[in-house]
């Protein structure tokens, strides 16, 4: 396994994190206080290039290798965690279940928007009802003439109240489970959809996260993606690249806990000598980065995986349950050797902590990426 990365891989590492430590590191304080979403920010990725990074030059995309994408989730999150939860949840869910399960028709219509930033993608599959066990939706579809209904409710819909479009989850068959769910292109003027609630969050300010109620929602036949049936399926398979853009995240959050916390350990000095000469601190600090490492090497085998066209469902649910956990870790410790001050809004810790916390919960909780691997491990 070789995870040097390639010359094009770091022309985009070095592109994103020029971006991310001259235009996004200056914008935190305003998003966290303001918690609005950084439409500029956003407008400017697109002219980047970066809404678009996996997807094929034919479809408007950069056509850069996943890996590329995953590095670029990477650098963002490590000023903003924010930013890079829009890019993940616009591409991976957003904008590829139409790249590899769309018509032709489809993927000429709305992939070059998107892949452009002109469109902003979300994906809605989590009910108030069914959040783990997502085979239990019960937004329904019904089909009359040459166009579906939608009924029913959708929360915790990230990048919901700016998107142009959702790929959305509705049963067209209430006895089937599984597989009588479909999935649908939903622009954001769609007849009957409303947008709701936007959710107060812990962190990640400047992530949208809102309700959808779609009231007899209008969808034409042709907004249908996939075949009847194939919905969970297709939310499936895009969960599974969409969990190495959540660890690469998590990544991103825990190496800005061990950077700020090596730097204020440096520098704060007790007991006549800087903190991080004390034991207690410095073995913290090795234990960090030990496990930063860690993620890091899971991230991106996982990562590679998907470039390379290879099954990675197990790895991707091995990476987001690693990654997570340890930047929830990573970022308690930084606020542990920040002491008084870390637990003030004056120093980063505090934001690390809050924004590394929903990595263990969305796109599956990490109690569901155990039982994900297990199956993987077990065959059953
Ligand atoms: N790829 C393709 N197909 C898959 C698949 C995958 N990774 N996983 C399962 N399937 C297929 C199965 O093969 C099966 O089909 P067959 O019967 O034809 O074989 C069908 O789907 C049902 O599979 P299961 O019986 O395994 O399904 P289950 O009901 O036991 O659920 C689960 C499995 C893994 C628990 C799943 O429900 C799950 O992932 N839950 C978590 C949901 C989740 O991640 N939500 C995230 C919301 S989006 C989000 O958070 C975005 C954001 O804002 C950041």
């Amino acid at each position: 396994m070789n995870l040097q990365l390639t010359e094009e891989q770091e022309m985009m590492q070095k592109m994103v994190r020029d971006f991310a430590q001259r235009e996004v590191a200056t914008a935190v304080k305003r998003m966290e206080e303001e918690d609005r979403f950084p439409r500029v920010l956003v407008q400017k990725m697109g002219e980047l290039g970066l809404m678009g990074i996996p997807i094929p030059e034919k479809y408007g995309g950069s056509g850069f290798d996943f890996t590329s994408y995953i590095i670029a989730i990477h650098e963002l999150a490590r000023e903003n965690a924010a930013l890079g939860v829009i890019l993940s949840v616009h591409t991976s869910v957003g904008t590829n279940p139409i790249l590899y399960f769309g018509t032709e028709e489809q993927k000429q219509r709305y992939v070059p928007k998107l892949a452009s930033g002109e469109f902003l993608g979300a994906f809605a599959l989590t009910e108030p009802g069914a959040g783990s066990d997502a085979a239990r939706l019960k937004t329904k579809a019904e089909k009359k003439g040459d166009n579906y209904f939608i009924t029913g409710s959708k929360v915790f819909i990230t990048n919901g109240g700016e998107a142009d479009t959702y790929v959305v989850f509705a049963r067209t068959s209430p006895e089937k489970g599984a597989k009588g769910v479909t999935a649908f292109i939903v622009e954001k003027d769609a007849k009957g959809l409303i947008v709701g609630k936007k959710e107060r969050k812990m962190g990640l300010h400047g992530s949208n996260t809102v309700t959808l109620t779609f009231d007899q929602c209008e969808v034409p036949e042709e907004n249908r993606l996939g075949e009847e049936g194939e919905g969970f399926k297709i939310a499936m398979a895009n969960l599974d690249r969409g969990r190495i853009g959540i660890a690469a995240q998590a990544l991103g959050i825990t190496e800005a806990a061990v950077k700020h916390a090596t730097d204020y350990a440096k520098e704060r000095h007790q007991f006549g000598k800087p903190i991080a000469r004390h034991q207690g601190v410095s073995f913290k600090l090795a234990d960090m980065a030990t496990q930063a490492e860690a993620a890091r090497q899971l991230t991106y085998y996982a990562a590679s995986l998907q470039s390379k066209g290879l099954p990675c469902g197990k790895e991707a649910s091995m990476a987001k349950m690693y990654a997570s956990k340890t930047a929830r870790q990573a970022a308690i410790e930084a606020v542990q050797i920040f002491g008084g001050y870390g637990y003030t809004k004056d120093y980063p810790a505090e934001r690390l902590f809050r924004d590394a916390k929903v990595t263990e919960i969305y796109e599956g909780t990490n109690e569901i990426q155990h039982k994900v691997i297990s199956k993987h491990l077990l065959g059953i």
